[in-house]
């Protein structure tokens, strides 16, 4: 059976405006779904499509004891990851996608979307996810409606976003608002059973950034599937942030709180995928006299406020971070958020009914089910198997965060004061360094390159240019993108907050991380708050400020004047050939390079030469 006219238009709710309904009658004709639904975000709602799934064997309930609330998802190794090789930027020219993303002709990929959402969602329900990206009613939130046909994807969206009635009660009031339309793109005949994980192996993620549309097909995970992350609050949100004077970033954003001062700074900072930036923003500073307070860990919006200083909100309401490598060691407060309520997936499965994952607190058990649902014993990780997939992920709602900051749902955003940029770099780059001046800042910002990880299909540890940390989440022209940036440091002034170079990642001779991390990161931010509020002063190098040894907090580390030194060294050839590196990525997107990014590559030169 296929829903008709009729059945959309009894199942949505009063507060649905005729716009929204004329919408899903469309797209469900196109579909030809079974069933429809609207969804209200209710516990109801949660418990119903939960028990659901535990039935079709697409999730299986944690033990309630260790983990109330909790769900395991196992998808198929077709489906791990973002697919960027398959995600699609559809504006009318070419160049305004840039040559870093992946461009389609808008018409010609509407003709191709059509062909594949045509019958797509036969046997499934679709539902309609009304959802808030920023807190409701906010003046930098923003407001979209998915479609999909996975209940995995409701329930995610129920945690990632402020999801259900309250959002369609502004779209209804007359707030604009995103189409997002999702399927698997497995349609089911008549009778047909469905599989624990329903995904196509031909995949497109699409978005029309001059009608702010998105479109996704074939995959059922992560940033492919929950549309209001990466495809809204950033592809799209990117676009219409250029448009209005505002900015759209992969940034996390934390508050460090000077205890005895009582003072408040806000951080933002931005890191390629899976670089740790979940730990950042939930660091427990290991000196003394600082707390930190999470404010998102992922996304950053920010605009300009009444007094003039940047402002920033986090568009999410959960986290999707990454499980291995996370621990009571390593983040603590990650632990203690996906406690309940919260969704893992591909991670391993204890015998007693828990979730494990490599770098977890537990050791290694005698048995376990790994993330394919295949027994795993320590035989299997002696040949080098992972029991959990490397971009395993939990959902989990920001709100049970222990330190999640008072202000984080502050409609207006918190004041800006610093930015960070960071890369997994194993050499060339110092720990910390801030920039000469803004165009600098926008530079360091352009030139950000990481070793890949798992977060996206590729070849892990090879190093990739990820300008921003926004390579595969820019909606436009990259390069028009740093204009945009200069732009906003110009029309915000003096108040515009100064860009940092920070890496964690280098290493010695040995391979050997050179810098504590962690919890430690806190002396790197404890320096970059005193810089920005002028309290300290900065010795001029090759890729920026430094500190001076003796200003920087190394209190009960075990890092002398000659491994600092080491942290900062600078090898002039290797910088010289980073540089020619850096120009010869610049060179792709031709006279789209703002003169003033260009001008910062000769500055470079200029003090590498003097360095030698
Ligand atoms: C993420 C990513 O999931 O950046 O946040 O890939
Ligand atoms: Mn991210």
């Amino acid at each position: 059976m296929t829903v008709t006219e009729k059945n959309v238009r009894d199942a949505a709710p009063s507060n649905a405006p005729a716009e929204v309904v004329d919408w899903v009658v469309k797209i469900a004709d196109l579909t030809k779904p079974e069933a429809v639904e609207f969804c209200d975000g209710s516990q109801e709602e949660w418990d119903r499509l939960t028990n659901q799934m535990v039935e079709s064997g697409m999730f299986t309930r944690l033990n309630p004891e260790k983990r109330p609330n909790c769900f395991l998802a196992r998808s198929l190794p077709s489906d791990v990851a973002r697919v960027e090789s398959r995600t699609f930027i559809c504006c009318e020219k070419e160049e305004d996608a840039g040559p870093t993303n992946n461009w389609a002709d808008p018409k010609e990929m509407k003709i191709t979307l059509k062909e594949k959402f045509t019958g797509c969602m036969a046997g499934r329900t679709l539902y309609v996810i009304p959802f808030s990206m920023g807190p409701l009613g906010g003046p930098i939130s923003q407001l979209g409606i998915e479609l999909t046909d996975s209940p995995y994807v409701v329930c995610n969206m129920r945690i990632m976003t402020r999801m259900g009635t309250k959002a369609m009660d502004l779209i209804n009031e007359g707030a604009e608002w995103v189409p997002a339309v999702h399927s698997v793109g497995v349609p089911l005949a008549e009778g047909q059973k469905d599989t624990a994980w329903p995904c196509n192996d031909e995949k497109y993620i699409t978005h029309f950034p001059e009608t702010n549309e998105i479109w996704s097909f074939g995959s059922g995970y992560g940033g492919n599937a929950l549309l209001g992350k990466k495809c809204y609050a950033l592809r799209i949100a990117s676009t219409m942030a250029r448009r209005d004077g505002w900015m759209a970033e992969h940034m996390l954003i934390l508050r460090l709180t000077d205890e005895k001062s009582g003072k408040q700074y806000h951080v933002t900072a931005a890191f390629p995928s899976a670089c740790g930036k979940t730990n950042l923003a939930m660091l427990q500073p290991t000196i003394p006299g600082y707390k930190v307070e999470t404010v998102g860990d992922d996304i950053a919006w920010m605009r300009p406020g009444p007094d003039g200083t940047l402002r920033a909100i986090n568009p999410e309401a959960g986290f999707f971070g990454v499980a291995p490598g996370t621990s009571h060691e390593t983040n603590p407060m990650a632990m203690e958020t996906m406690k309940e309520n919260s969704i893992f997936t591909n991670v391993a499965l204890t015998d007693d009914g828990d979730v494990w994952w490599e770098g977890c607190d537990e050791p290694l058990p005698e048995h376990l089910i790994d993330w394919q649902g295949n027994d795993y014993t320590p035989a299997d990780a002696a040949e080098g198997k992972k029991a959990a997939h490397p971009n395993s992920r939990f959902t989990t709602p920001a709100a049970q965060c222990p330190i999640i900051c008072p202000d984080w749902e502050a409609p207006e955003g918190v004041p800006v004061d610093a930015i960070l940029f960071g890369g997994r770099r194993a050499t060339n780059v110092p720990l910390v360094a801030e920039q000469y001046e803004p165009a600098h800042g926008v530079f360091i910002g352009a030139s950000v390159a990481s070793e890949q990880t798992a977060a996206a299909e590729g070849a892990v540890g090879s190093l990739r240019h990820d300008p921003f940390a926004m390579l595969p989440f820019c909606g436009y022209n990259m390069a028009d993108y740093w204009g945009h940036w200069l732009d906003m440091q110009k029309t915000v002034g003096d108040k515009f907050p100064k860009v940092y170079q920070v890496n964690w990642f280098r290493k010695d001779e040995d391979g050997k991380f050179m810098w504590p991390g962690y919890g430690d990161n806190s002396r790197v931010l404890d320096w970059i708050v005193r810089r920005a509020a002028g309290e300290v002063e900065a010795v001029e190098g090759v890729t920026g400020l430094y500190p001076k040894f003796e200003d920087f907090n190394l209190d009960g580390l075990d890092i002398d004047e000659e491994k600092w030194n080491k942290l900062f060294a600078i090898d002039p050839e290797a910088w010289e050939a980073e540089m020619k590196d850096t120009e010869k990525y610049f060179e792709q997107f031709g006279d789209h390079i703002p003169a003033e990014v260009a001008e910062q590559l000769e500055k470079f030169r200029a003090r590498i030469a003097a360095a030698k």
